[in-house]
């Protein structure tokens, strides 16, 4: 049984805690490109959350599934309007099947690197591909690993620093696995520590796990605005398409 870090608790907090990730500027480009991706075909969001991505996605016409493996999270979904639009399968995305053929499979927001193994992140790769129709694309949103930050021997990389918030990332480079700890306080004088476990893969790893599953990169982006992706990019926006 896989931890589920996106409990009850969070859950409820999500929308909030992740108020900026709501906003017109963040969501606007992002949903223009996975609309024009998806074309007229549907739509599959792994870890599909509250919503956040799908809901706007199914209000520009296309038809949205997801899989996603907190009930918690779903029952926040449900809550929303327009969500009788979309349909959900409570589920691990590195094994869980749903029926239909889909011309667009994503995952935003990090998540590919909630599945903490080599092996997990390659099946959920196979999860898009066992998804999509030829000529239908999986998209990637994920950061790329701030090790350059990083001096000899040091774990600890401040990602964030403002008022309520701590983000400090730890770093395991022998194993690729790191710990986002945030630091939340609502008087600026006492903190709540939450750590969630990650692994890290830089985009090369992706590509060849998209290999793996009969992928192969069509676009790689620094932002959902297509701006090109450089050697200071500090996330990816990646697209394997199945021939
Ligand atoms: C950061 S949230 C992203 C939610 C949504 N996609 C968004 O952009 O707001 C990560 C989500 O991944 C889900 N998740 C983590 N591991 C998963 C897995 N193995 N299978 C399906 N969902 C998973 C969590 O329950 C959580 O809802």
């Amino acid at each position: 049984m896989l931890p589920n870090y996106f409990d009850r608790d969070v859950a409820e907090r999500y929308d909030d805690t992740e108020d900026a990730m709501f906003s017109p500027e963040v969501l606007g480009p992002t949903v223009d490109l996975l609309a024009e991706l998806a074309g007229d075909r549907p739509a599959l969001e792994l870890a599909i959350g509250t919503g956040r991505v799908a809901l706007p996605l199914s209000e520009r016409g296309v038809r949205v599934h997801g899989i996603e493996l907190s009930e918690a999270m779903v029952d926040q979904l449900r809550a929303k309007p327009g969500a009788d639009r979309i349909e959900v399968a409570i589920g691990d995305m590195t094994s869980a099947r749903v029926e239909g053929g889909f011309g667009l499979v994503y995952l935003v927001f990090n998540t590919i690197g909630n599945v903490t193994t080599q092996d997990g992140q390659v099946a959920v790769f196979e999860t898009a591909a066992a998804h999509l129709e030829p000529g239908g694309c999986f998209v990637i949103e994920t950061g790329v690993p701030i090790l350059r930050r990083l001096p000899s021997g040091e774990r600890f990389a401040v990602f964030d620093h403002t008022d309520g918030h701590v983000g400090v990332d730890e770093y395991d480079v022998a194993t690729q696995l790191m710990w986002s700890h945030h630091y939340t306080s609502t008087d600026a004088t006492t903190y709540t520590r939450s750590s969630l476990p990650l692994r890290y893969a830089w985009p090369a790893e992706l590509d060849l796990m998209a290999r793996i599953a009969g992928l192969r990169l069509r676009d790689r982006w620094s932002d959902w605005d297509r701006s090109a992706f450089t050697g200071e990019s500090t996330k990816h926006v990646s697209v394997w398409v199945k021939p």
